[in-house]
């Protein structure tokens, strides 16, 4: 039965290295917990898929039993059970998607399987009185850059798209040349703090190809023929110099393609959301156009299960339920170009 305020659902998110559960009443929070893999794999210098999923494995119960008593809810009271299904690590997938459909056999309750990037997607809405509206969203994250026309939940067209690396895949590799810590992204953004951002000139790829497509991998090139003549004073510049870059490209593509759009809403999330410079630049070109921007909040840019238990609820809301046979898909898309 569904309590007051909307369905209880508990979600899992397990597509990488990050081990999440939360319990949301309808579209509201009610907990959230996450079990960072990062020190795990930081000896490895990225992810292992086989630790991942072990690591998952043993984390997730004792997560799903805190989640629930943060939450105040029993297992019996959850109305629906829903997991990331892709994309992601196929071993990891299957930790969550398991478990969560053990637990909706057991206590004969729905399952959903949630895309990880429509998860992303509409995380900026999350907590937002009226909801998802139309808005041009970029998806910013380790595995994805994607540029999505957003008509309403469930109505996405893809716009752009990274040809090559990923921004925050960028970030880490460009972390790891300069011999900072797994994932790099947070680092790169902490000394780029200390940097000249105007010391290198680093390539702003694709910035004028006339399409919202992305190209980050010439910039991971550009920091490696740079290295030779670094010295150690040098690394907070290079960092500055290389987020600005990423940035001004980020930040030109989304607004133009708001203005190709007509969207007076630009919704923007993924880890890289999280940087500091990118937020900043965000918010200076939308103030200048005089366009809407919603920012995810710093709790659901990084990998979590808020945001994939937060589309279960619209699932739910729009009558939509999965199916027990469903396959998780490493390879998920979010919606045909
Ligand atoms: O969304 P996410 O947790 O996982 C994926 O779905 O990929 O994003 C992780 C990515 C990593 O590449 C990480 O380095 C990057 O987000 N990231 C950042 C920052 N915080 C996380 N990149 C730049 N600046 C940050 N502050
Ligand atoms: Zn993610």
């Amino acid at each position: 039965m569904a309590g007051v305020g909307g369905p209880v659902v508990l979600a899992l998110e397990t597509s990488c290295d990050e081990t999440a559960v939360a319990v949301l009443r309808g579209c509201e929070l009610l907990s959230a917990e996450v079990a960072s893999q990062i020190s795990i794999h930081q000896a490895y210098g990225g992810v292992v898929p086989e630790v991942a999923s072990r690591n998952h494995l043993r984390s997730i119960q004792p997560l799903l039993t805190r989640a629930l008593g943060s939450a105040g809810v029993v297992l019996g009271e959850v109305d629906a059970f829903a997991a990331t299904a892709g994309p992601g690590l196929a071993s990891s997938l299957m930790i969550g998607t398991s478990m969560a459909k053990g637990l909706a056999v057991a206590f004969r309750k729905p399952y959903l399987s949630v895309n990880h990037l429509e998860g992303h997607l509409l995380s900026p809405f999350f907590g937002l009185p009226g909801g998802v509206r139309p808005a041009v969203a970029l998806v910013v994250s380790g595995g994805h850059t994607l540029l999505v026309d957003l008509d309403g939940f469930g109505r996405y067209r893809m716009m752009g798209q990274t040809q090559d690396d990923a921004a925050g895949e960028a970030f880490d590799k460009v972390g790891k040349l300069l011999g900072l810590p797994y994932p790099g992204g947070p680092h790169v953004n902490r000394l780029a703090r200390e940097g000249n951002a105007a010391r290198f000139d680093f390539p702003r790829s694709m910035l004028d190809s006339g399409d919202l497509h992305f190209s980050f991998s010439g910039l991971k090139t550009a920091v490696r023929y740079l290295l030779p003549k670094l010295v150690p004073g040098d690394v907070a510049d290079v960092c500055a110099s290389f987020q600005e870059a990423v940035v001004e490209v980020l930040v030109k593509k989304t607004l133009r393609a708001a203005a190709d759009e007509g969207r007076a809403t630009v919704a923007v999330s993924g880890g890289v959301s999280c940087n500091s410079r990118l937020r900043e630049a965000l918010e200076e070109a939308c103030v200048q156009r005089g366009v809407e921007l919603l920012l995810a909040d710093p709790g659901v840019c990084t990998d979590n299960a808020a945001m994939i238990g937060f589309v279960a609820a619209l699932k739910l809301a729009a009558g939509q339920v999965g199916s027990l046979e469903s396959d998780i898909d490493p390879n998920l898309k979010l919606a045909v170009p």
